[in-house]
């Protein structure tokens, strides 16, 4: 069946968590970290964040949500965050397809994203998606991440 993206309710909140906590598990294996932000966000937050209006966008296969991703504006500038796809369905060019649409949500300007310097995958996805390496830096949990950055026209 073809997946389709579109914008995410409040009422979707908790089938995104469910997604994030599945998705991101493999990223707190391989840095040893259970608290990353992605796995301990609430129910809540996650409405909160969708019923701000800022972009939030889901992919559904049928019925069942398999993806999702959210923008954080601030001025002329939107953070990527929260890109998940379920474990059994990456690899089929959704989280591509994902990160493309919130992009074209963004403001003019910059779209910027960070990710562990260890997740090689994730580097590869944004930097073929024309993202640059912009920093480095430590995050909360002590997890050497690395800040790409892209403009938009
Ligand atoms: C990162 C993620 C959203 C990519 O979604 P996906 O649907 O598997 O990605 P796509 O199929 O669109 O593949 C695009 C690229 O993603 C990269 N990639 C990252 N994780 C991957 C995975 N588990 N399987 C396949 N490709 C993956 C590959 O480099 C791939 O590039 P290629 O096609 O040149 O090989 C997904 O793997 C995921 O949810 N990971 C856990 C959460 C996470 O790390 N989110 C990003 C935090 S910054």
């Amino acid at each position: 069946m073809t997946v389709h993206i579109g914008p995410l309710a409040p009422g979707h909140a908790g089938e995104v968590m469910t997604i994030q906590r599945a998705a991101y598990l493999a990223e707190a294996r391989r840095y040893g970290a259970w608290e990353l932000p992605p796995l301990v966000e609430t129910v809540e937050e996650i409405r909160k964040h969708v019923e701000s209006g800022m972009p939030a966008l889901g992919a559904w296969d049928g019925h069942r949500l398999v993806g999702s991703v959210r923008g954080k504006v601030d001025g002329a500038r939107m953070e990527v965050a929260r890109l998940a796809v379920a474990p059994d369905q990456q690899g089929r060019g959704l989280g591509r397809r994902l990160l493309e649409a919130v992009c074209a949500l963004a403001p003019d300007e910059v779209v910027w994203l960070f990710t562990g310097a260890e997740s090689d995958e994730n580097l590869r996805l944004y930097e073929s998606a024309g993202f640059v390496k912009s920093g480095e830096h430590f995050d909360a949990v002590g997890i050497r991440c690395v800040t790409l950055e892209k403009k938009v026209a």
